[in-house]
């Protein structure tokens, strides 16, 4: 097995190819002056199993990666695994007003042409990989969150939604904790409104759990109707720390305590590492 790490999960595919003890490459990606995307593998052939770890998000990193599977396939790789930590366009998985396209259908097609396993991680909606003709497996990174909250003092874990319930209660159980979900209600791409929290939170330590964060406006409106609860400390954990428009401000500035996320996205809040679970998934 051979790790090929994209510009956008080079620390993430160096960590898997650490642990997994197999030869790693970094692809050396630039733009050229017009903007375009280059990409290069450097080295005299890849004649292995090759895993690519590479987000398609945003979209200059997309066109990395179709162009590394191209080059991998060049080199000489007998299988090419994708390893897809954050998949871009999961959101808009149907048509939801006349006349847009099911975007996450159109990046599978493509993804697909040239591959012979997908690997994600919390992507938004598991059903899209269905769409992929090759073997595909989406992990869950429940277990590294609740080891990673295991001695911080969580009463318990709560979803700001009914869609990530299952999180919440994938990481609850985990930690034996008690789980339950907040109601929202999505106002616009950016406000949403979060019902006043039923549960008692009252005197607790509570631990919010979602997919992804994008604007941000999710967490700020759950974190802000726990404390009007009673929670006496609320913290936030993610898989994808999408941060658009300098969301991480916002939340470290809000009624949150902490805030943080996998390294699916490379940044500040980054801490708990998905790495160990890819590497598990390529060595089956
Ligand atoms: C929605 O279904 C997702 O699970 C997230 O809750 C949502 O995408 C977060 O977006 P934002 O941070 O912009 O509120």
């Amino acid at each position: 097995m051979i790790i090929v790490g994209g510009s956008s999960s080079r620390n993430l595919a160096s960590q898997m190819a650490q642990i997994l003890g197999c030869r790693y490459i970094e692809a050396a990606s630039t733009k050229f002056p017009d903007g375009e995307s280059y990409t290069r593998i450097e080295c005299e052939s890849l004649d292995d199993d090759v895993a690519i770890v590479q987000n398609t998000y945003p979209d200059g990193n997309l066109v990395e990666m179709f162009l590394l599977q191209d080059a991998v396939r060049k080199m000489g790789a007998r299988s090419i695994t994708l390893v897809i930590p954050y998949f871009g366009y999961a959101r808009q998985d149907r048509v939801f007003k006349p006349g847009e396209p099911e975007s996450a259908k159109v990046m599978v097609a493509h993804l697909g042409l040239a591959c012979d396993r997908v690997i994600t991680i919390d992507i938004h909606k598991e059903a899209i990989l269905d769409y992929f003709d090759c073997p595909h497996e989406d992990l869950k990174a429940a277990a590294v969150i609740a080891d990673h909250f295991a001695d911080k003092g969580i009463d318990m874990v709560l979803s700001p939604d009914i869609g990530a319930a299952g999180r919440a209660r994938d990481v609850g159980e985990r930690m034996g904790k008690p789980h339950d979900h907040l109601e929202k209600t999505r106002l616009s791409g950016t406000e949403v409104r979060i019902a006043p929290a039923t549960m008692d939170c009252t005197g607790k330590n509570v631990l919010i759990v979602d997919d992804m964060i994008s604007t941000g406006g999710t967490i700020v409106a759950a974190a802000k109707a726990l404390r009007d609860a009673g929670a006496t400390g609320v913290s936030v954990a993610c898989t994808h720390g999408v941060f658009v428009n300098n969301a991480i401000e916002k939340l470290r500035g809000s009624a949150l305590d902490e805030v943080l996320c996998c390294n699916t996205l490379e940044n500040d809040a980054s801490e708990i590492s998905v790495a160990g679970i890819l590497a598990d998934a390529l060595r089956r």
